[in-house]
């Protein structure tokens, strides 16, 4: 990998790149909670408490009364019965699957699933195969050859980054037997998608009983760290057994703080959840009017079709002249030849909105 250049935030809704400013419609912040004061002051309170640091694994002097409360809220926002809070999102399904080794005969990855995934597989200590992304019908029938004592796991994001869609997780359930179970990283999904943002198990309407949640806080909830939603006995499993859990320092307290009253400002969302709705609305309903090929998902992101280097270049042009950061990525299995991705926030203006819409609409209609 080549390294990006640096951007400089500007606002909310404002980098610095290429020597100016430019709109930005990029990153996971949907909310712009990571610019919330509220959020800041209750990082400034939470650090003047009880310091930058713990300096220990939970496991020894590390554990503090902040983390249960985070556990404690975590679980209510979710409606998991248990909580387990890791020091980033990466470590949520890693910390998952060490609790979990040796209990599967057969592990099944998305093949577009995260790497955190990829690695977390490996922890499993059974054979991981992939099965072809959101494929139902492709996982049914690998499944059926592996005989009737087999114990599958399956792992898959729950909202894909590379175009906001979900895993059709109702299906996965049905389709495994009934020790099977899922892991999701829904690092995107949480507190996105489902009609109240509490993710890809509220969007699928599906239960708790056979699936593990992992989350992060770096993305909707603007601050950092990762959870994994579980039942109790899961979560001690994982206090018990997990090499990353046990032998991390965990969440600074002062993000614990944030993450408190990042998940206070999320309960009071409604608001905001209708804002992103109607602006991924906005720009899809433009585009697609304007010919556009955009695949319908529910996740605020905007995926481009896949074009051709000359022409990748010239939109980047385009969209720089019209004052726009290019957000062209290459960026995991899914986007291995590069796609423009924007992502839309709650926090976009009209005025932006119709900035990138009139950028990508002339673009489409000069080259069509
Ligand atoms: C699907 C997915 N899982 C996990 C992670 C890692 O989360 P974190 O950045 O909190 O470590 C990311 C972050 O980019 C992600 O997109």
């Amino acid at each position: 990998m080549t390294e990006p250049e640096s951007l400089q935030f500007l606002g909310v809704n404002q980098v610095r790149g290429r020597g100016r400013p430019l709109l930005y419609f990029s990153g996971c912040d949907y909310y712009r909670f990571a610019r919330d004061p509220a959020l800041a002051r209750a990082m400034r309170v939470s650090l003047a408490e009880h310091g930058l640091n713990v300096a220990a694994s939970r496991a020894t002097t590390g554990n503090h009364k902040i983390y249960g409360q985070l556990e404690k809220e975590l679980a209510g926002f979710f409606g998991a019965e248990a909580a387990l809070i890791m020091p980033d999102g990466y470590l949520a399904p890693v910390a998952a699957a060490q609790s979990l080794a040796g209990e599967f005969t057969h592990a099944w990855v998305d093949e577009f699933a995260h790497g955190a995934l990829a690695d977390a597989a490996r922890m499993l200590e059974c054979p991981v195969k992939q099965f072809k992304h959101h494929h139902a019908a492709d996982l049914a029938r690998r499944i059926s050859k592996c005989g009737r004592t087999a114990r599958h796991i399956v792992l898959t994001d729950g909202m894909f980054s590379h175009d906001g869609s979900v895993a059709p997780l109702r299906d996965y359930l049905k389709i495994l037997p009934a020790r099977g179970i899922v892991l999701v990283d829904d690092a995107h999904g949480a507190g996105v998608v489902g009609a109240t943002g509490r993710g890809s198990l509220e969007h699928e309407g599906v239960g708790r009983e056979r699936i593990v949640q992992c989350v992060t806080l770096s993305k909707a909830f603007g601050v950092y760290g990762g959870a994994v939603l579980a039942s109790r006995a899961q979560r001690d499993r994982i206090v018990e057994r997990s090499r990353s859990f046990t032998g991390t320092t965990p969440l600074p307290p002062p993000l614990a703080g944030a993450a408190l009253a990042a998940l206070k400002q999320m309960r009071g969302s409604a608001a905001r959840r209708k804002a992103l709705l109607q602006n991924v609305f906005l720009v899809r309903t433009k585009l697609t009017g304007a010919g556009w090929a955009l695949s319908e998902t529910p996740g605020p992101i905007v995926r481009l079709p896949v074009m051709s280097g000359p022409e990748a270049n010239l939109l980047k042009k385009r969209l720089l002249a019209a004052g726009i950061y290019p957000p062209f990525l290459r960026y995991g299995a899914a986007s291995a030849q590069g796609a423009f991705r924007f992502v839309i926030s709650s926090e976009h203006t009209r005025r932006q909105l119709k900035c990138l819409i009139a950028a990508l609409v002339s673009f489409k209609s000069r080259r069509d």
